[in-house]
């Protein structure tokens, strides 16, 4: 049977669709193949989100035609996932050595299309077509092969995105909101909790918005609210009772109950679906990890409406706000785009000043980057590029020195970490997250595999925390 080779650009939606067509053609009898140079089929799963991401994945498809043609004439090599969705055939005219472009609603039809490649049945293959319920056809795992069972693992619970922010083409890519049903998501997670995953993470271009179509809010009026909530200056209007909760957390909560599940993720969310439901949900569910990663993008009002964000900065500020009111110790994580057209040099410093008062423990810095048929990049007032790199590198250095004090912050603090496996660096060294997403190394062995375990922190390395599990048991 033949060899393939999958290489991901972009998001961990896109890691998760290239686990699900390596399960799928694996089923099929394919072996992985630990290099492109020996591989019968190629696949580079592609991203769109910025330019750059674009050209990486045309270079190195330029760079695998260009050995292939040389040492091995028959090796199929395709484009899939989300340039494969925006420029479909135009990939085949621009590389016509290109066999197979696989759009983003058809990663299951992968093994059939192969088939009659392989088979010499079609020359070649450019399918981006819409398809309905291909939302819920992402659901194979290979959790790592047999030898060493995966810890954590993705579930897709949705696709697409309505949002339509004027900087972002994953509306064009990835095609309006779908949802799976929360039975058909619940047990694809049971069946990974059986193979022996402890952490799940949830994964859409919007999870707060699952389902908001399908599945109705239920109301859980009467109850009271955790004593951090009961407030009405952290709840805001309701006063007291408990929100109607949204299909989404009604996803959370339905998860929540798998037994042998220790915790549950998700990403990425939106900063209008942080309503009360899912604050409490926080306090509420202990599997739930106290980490979320807020996609901000900018600190000024003005902006956020040119962004069609949906929110101003002072909510932004209060989501937060309520947020640490029930988990203080949660980690926070946001994107930021600089240079978005029209931002002034006073727009830039607001959302300086708002990464100041919140203090992310981490910030995911992005130079605008214009995406065709977006309504920024027709935009007057784009921002010259030495302006948004200035821009890039004073946000960075401001985002970097505040991460830097609370990773110090760390030192001497007893966490809870789940182990993942061995490190990749250094095999004697084990690597796990906190509930609040930071990696931690330890000295480790296979023993320690899968456990939920407590260490103290004793340094920090560049992104990293360097822990001991004996100090807390003396
Ligand atoms: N909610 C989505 C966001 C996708 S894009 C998801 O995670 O799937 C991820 C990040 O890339 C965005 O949050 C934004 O900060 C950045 N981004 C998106 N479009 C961009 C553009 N045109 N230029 C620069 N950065 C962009
Ligand atoms: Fe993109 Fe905005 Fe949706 S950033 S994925 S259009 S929420």
């Amino acid at each position: 049977m033949p060899s393939v080779f999958i290489k991901t650009y972009g998001c961990q939606m896109n890691e998760r669709d290239s686990e699900a067509v390596a399960a799928q053609l694996v089923a099929k009898g394919y072996s992985l193949a630990p290099s492109e140079a020996a591989a019968d089929v190629v696949l580079l799963n592609t991203c769109s989100v910025r330019d750059f991401a674009e050209q990486k994945a045309i270079n190195k498809m330029r760079n695998v035609i260009g050995t292939a043609r040389s040492e091995r004439r028959d090796q199929i090599v395709g484009f899939m996932g989300c340039m494969a969705q925006s420029r479909g055939r135009e990939l085949v005219e621009k590389l016509p050595d290109v066999d197979l472009v696989l759009g983003t609603q058809k990663f299951h039809r992968a093994a059939e299309y192969l088939d009659e490649l392989l088979a010499g049945k079609r020359a070649k293959i450019v399918d981006t077509a819409a398809e309905a319920k291909s939302e819920a056809a992402i659901r194979e795992h290979l959790l790592n092969g047999s030898a060493k069972t995966a810890v954590s693992a993705f579930v897709s619970i949705m696709q697409g995105c309505n949002q339509h922010c004027t900087f972002c083409i994953v509306p064009s890519t990835r095609g309006e909101e779908r949802s799976r049903t929360i039975p058909d998501i619940v047990a694809e997670c049971r069946e990974l909790v059986a193979r022996g995953v402890k952490e799940i993470t949830l994964l859409g271009q919007i999870v707060t918005s699952f389902g908001r179509r399908d599945i109705p809010a239920v109301g859980r009026a009467g109850s009271p609210l955790p004593a951090a909530m009961a407030s009405d200056a952290v709840t805001g209007a309701h006063g007291g009772t408990r929100p109607a909760i949204s299909a989404f957390v009604q996803l959370l909560n339905a998860v929540h109950e798998i037994e042998g599940l220790e915790r549950i993720r998700f990403t990425s969310p939106h900063p209008k679906g942080y309503g009360d439901d899912l604050v409490e949900a926080y306090a509420r569910l202990p599997k739930l990890c106290e980490s979320a990663h807020i996609p901000l993008q900018s600190g000024s009002d003005r902006l956020l409406k040119l962004m069609h964000r949906g929110y101003t900065r002072e909510k932004f500020l209060g989501i937060i706000q309520k947020l640490r009111a029930v988990q203080p110790n949660i980690g926070l994580y946001t994107d930021i785009i600089v240079g978005f057209p029209g931002e002034t040099e006073a727009d830039f410093e607001q959302t300086m000043s708002l990464c100041r008062a919140v203090e992310f423990d981490n910030a995911y810095i992005f130079k605008y980057s214009p995406r065709r048929d977006t309504p920024a990049a027709a935009m007057e007032n784009q921002v010259p590029q030495e302006i948004r790199e200035e821009r890039n590198h004073r946000l960075l250095e401001l985002v970097n020195e505040i991460a830097a004090r609370k990773y110090d912050a760390f030192i001497g603090r007893q966490v809870q970490i789940l182990v993942e496996g061995p490190s990749k660096k250094n095999a004697a060294r084990y690597t796990g997250r906190t509930r609040c997403n930071r990696i931690v190394l330890f000295d480790g062995s296979p023993r320690h595999h899968g456990q939920i375990m407590d260490l103290k922190i004793q340094r920090t390395g560049s992104f990293t925390l360097y822990g001991d599990p004996a100090i807390v048991n003396l």
